[in-house]
């Protein structure tokens, strides 16, 4: 995104550069050409109906350029493609901690291969921060309480800036960490030197572990819904309203399980409200997503491309 937002960005510079100019110009000619003169009065004149147009319809043409091309752009960045990798982030003061599908973990650290869509879940265990990698030019507010998502490819091998851009407590300055923008055949080699099994598989036993399963069964036996197929897709409430089921609507669940009740059950859910950590939370989401058609539980789909996958079975 990083050409485009710069091309908006240079186009509105020369844009008011030029208007600038004129202004300066026209300011200085009529200085000169209306000084006062002995002997010449000065003349009253009305407006011009003409003169009013014109400069009304070609700076709202102007405006209009400037509206349509960022709005393009905004969201082409607020849209995450659909088969991005998925990188969890949990912000607190004052360190990034990274949590990547396939379950690797990092602090203040990110290592993605090149040419990749990488998306990002954020959330914060305490107050507001921001994650900004200015080389991508993507900044984006992470909330307490809630996920936000921000999404980037990376073009160039290399290790770039990671800042936290709101201020969040004294050590804010240092809460800062990088970006490792890795060739794909390197980041292969990182990716098998890490522990652990996909994100989603540590959800599936914290599932277990809470009893979750017991009333979330994989028929239409359960006293809640049947979570395989849900991730994605609207979901009906009982006071009538229908909601996506995305991250934010699962996370809501857990918490606050009476806010967005599913249409046909009764209210008998528990809250988890502060017996599961935000990382717990992430694995859970993450694990309810894996029960989507699109991506089968136990594997990581998301994580692979069709490149990896062939090579894997290759070898
Ligand atoms: Cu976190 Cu500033």
């Amino acid at each position: 995104m990083a050409s485009q937002v710069d091309a908006i960005y240079i186009f509105l510079l020369v844009v008011c550069g030029m208007v600038a100019l004129l202004v300066f110009t026209c300011l200085l000619y009529f200085a000169a050409r209306y000084r006062h003169r002995a002997g010449v009065e000065a003349e009253q004149i009305d407006g011009s109906t003409p003169l009013e147009l014109t400069w009304s319809i070609i700076p709202l043409c102007v405006f209009m350029v400037f509206f349509a091309w960022g709005a393009i752009v905004f969201f082409k960045q607020r849209t995450p493609p659909r088969d991005a990798t998925e990188v969890y982030v949990v912000a607190k003061q004052w360190m990034w901690k990274l949590e990547h599908a396939e379950g690797q973990r990092e602090i203040n650290e990110l290592h993605v291969p090149v040419g990749r869509d990488v998306k990002l879940i954020m959330t914060s265990q305490d107050v507001i921060h921001s994650f900004y990698v200015p080389v991508f030019r993507m900044k984006q507010d992470v909330l307490p309480g809630r996920y936000t998502v921000a999404w980037f490819r990376a073009t160039k091998p290399g290790t770039y800036h990671l800042f936290c851009a709101e201020y969040c407590g004294t050590q804010h300055s240092g809460m800062i960490g990088s970006i490792v923008v890795m060739e794909p055949a390197q980041y292969e080699a990182w990716m098998s030197g890490g522990p652990a099994g996909p994100l989603s598989a540590t959800g599936e036993k914290i599932f277990a572990e809470l009893g979750c399963s017991t009333c979330h069964r994989s028929d239409t036996q359960g006293r809640g819904p049947n979570l395989q197929g849900v991730f994605g897709k609207p979901v009906k409430l009982e006071d009538g309203r229908s909601v996506m089921a995305d991250e934010n609507y699962v996370r809501e669940c857990i918490l606050d399980p009476g806010a967005k009740r599913v249409k046909g059950f009764q209210p008998i859910m528990p809250t988890f409200q502060g017996l599961v950590s935000e990382e717990q939370l992430n694995a859970l989401v993450a694990y309810v997503k894996s029960l989507s058609a699109a991506k089968p539980a136990g594997t990581n789909a998301s994580a692979a491309t069709p490149e990896t996958k062939a090579k894997s079975q290759v070898e």
